[in-house]
């Protein structure tokens, strides 16, 4: 029997929720496939700084270490909360970027996939979502703006002042280049990259070395975009799209459109590769505004449960059958209450009644 450690971080907000039905169908794919899943949780986020003063403490980096693969709940507060805990402690500083960078995860897939039977939950016109969108969008996750050089200050005329740049280097950019054009050789052999190179010179180099990579790739087309004209192609024409990449700002806005554009940031989950330790967390954030409430949506913490099968498992079959019962149960007319509109015929269930339904439906397949 193979024996797989998973370290399971909850995070803040809805995530122990939605982590609980993550758990549940993880125990059952155990069953069904005679493989072991070795769960541990460990403490991380705003949770972890109240309990241990720190929102990536020790124990849980050692287990991480010693984890075959991270499962991770939303982490963080809300503005107003937020300012409960210093700056640079708060999760999003304080842990999940370490989280990042500590396992170098500098490829993030993020899928935007909503199927035609689903196609409703998007808000866009049924004429522009037709038969369902089906693209990914991978993310550079450890370089730019969030992991370059940062200053603070006061100038010597006395104004408060700061920088941040915008910082890659070329191996940086081969390396999530290569992962882009191996996904979409694998995929539609369309490869959109997303830029700013008419003001930005982060994106010339970006650009350049795309281009050099993908001679590497001659069954692959590039079409550069505009990253401001991307925002605009999301919502007026989104399924020209099949793999779009782009530097981590970038990605961090456009997958939330791309939320946007399936109907609930709840559909959105991810994997966060590295070269040698990937993990795997919603898209989303903790979503305050819901918290306790057991509505969250556990779609993209099962989705990221079935990403892990695929990515660090290899148990693609597995996988399929994961998302095959998800869209089944939205196929019955059931959801949770982020994708029921008023006045429709869904029948709205609850974050934990989203997961029974799966965990039934995944038994049948
Ligand atoms: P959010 O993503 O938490 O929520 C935005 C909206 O989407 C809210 O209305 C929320 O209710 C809804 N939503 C999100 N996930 C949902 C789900 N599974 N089911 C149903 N509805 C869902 O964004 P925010 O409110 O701007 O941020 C809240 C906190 O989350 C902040 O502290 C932010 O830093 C943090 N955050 C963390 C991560 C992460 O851990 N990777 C990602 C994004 C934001
Ligand atoms: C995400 C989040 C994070 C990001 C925050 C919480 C640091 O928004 O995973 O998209 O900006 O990368
Ligand atoms: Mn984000």
């Amino acid at each position: 029997m193979s024996i797989h450690k998973i370290a399971l971080l909850d995070g803040d907000g809805i995530g122990p929720e939605i982590m609980a039905e993550a758990v549940k169908i993880l125990n059952l794919v155990a069953e069904r496939n005679q493989v072991d899943f070795e769960l541990e949780s460990g403490a991380f986020g705003a949770t972890a700084y109240f309990s241990h003063g720190n929102s990536f403490p020790d124990e849980t980096k050692a287990l991480c270490d010693s984890a075959d693969a991270i499962l991770k709940g939303p982490i963080g507060l809300s503005h107003e909360e937020s300012k409960k805990i210093p700056v640079d402690m708060q999760p999003e500083r304080g842990a999940l970027l370490p989280l990042r960078r500590r396992y170098d995860t500098f490829a993030n897939f993020r899928p935007v996939y909503l199927p035609k039977d689903i196609a409703h939950f998007s808000p866009l016109k049924a004429e522009v979502i037709g038969d369902g969108i089906d693209f990914i969008i991978i993310r550079e996750l450890v370089g730019g703006l969030y992991f370059g050089n940062k200053e603070t200050g006061v100038t010597e005329s006395g104004k408060r002042f700061v920088t941040e740049s915008l910082e890659y280097d070329e191996d940086q950019i081969a390396r999530i280049a290569r992962v882009a054009f191996e996904t979409a050789q694998k995929r539609q052999g369309v490869l959109h990259n997303i830029h700013k190179s008419n003001v930005l010179k982060s994106s010339v180099l970006w650009n350049e070395v795309m281009e050099e990579v993908g001679r590497d790739f001659p069954d692959v087309q590039i079409k550069h975009i505009l990253v401001d004209a991307a925002a605009t192609y999301l919502c007026l024409n989104p399924r020209q799209f099949d793999v779009m990449v782009m530097e981590n700002m970038f990605g961090d806005i456009l997958s939330d459109q791309g939320g946007g554009i399936l109907g609930s940031l709840g559909l959105m989950p991810s994997a966060c590769m590295g070269p040698e330790k990937a993990y795997y967390e919603p898209s989303h954030g903790s979503a305050p505004d819901i918290a306790g409430q057991k509505i969250a949506n556990p779609y993209s913490m099962i989705g990221s449960v079935a990403m892990m099968l695929e990515m660090s498992f290899g148990m693609d079959s597995e996988a399929r059958n994961v998302w095959q019962a998800m869209q089944s149960v939205f196929a019955q007319g059931f959801s949770t209450p982020d994708l029921s509109k008023p006045g429709s015929d869904v029948k709205m269930i609850s974050t934990d009644g989203f997961g029974d339904l799966v965990a039934e439906e995944l038994s049948k397949l």
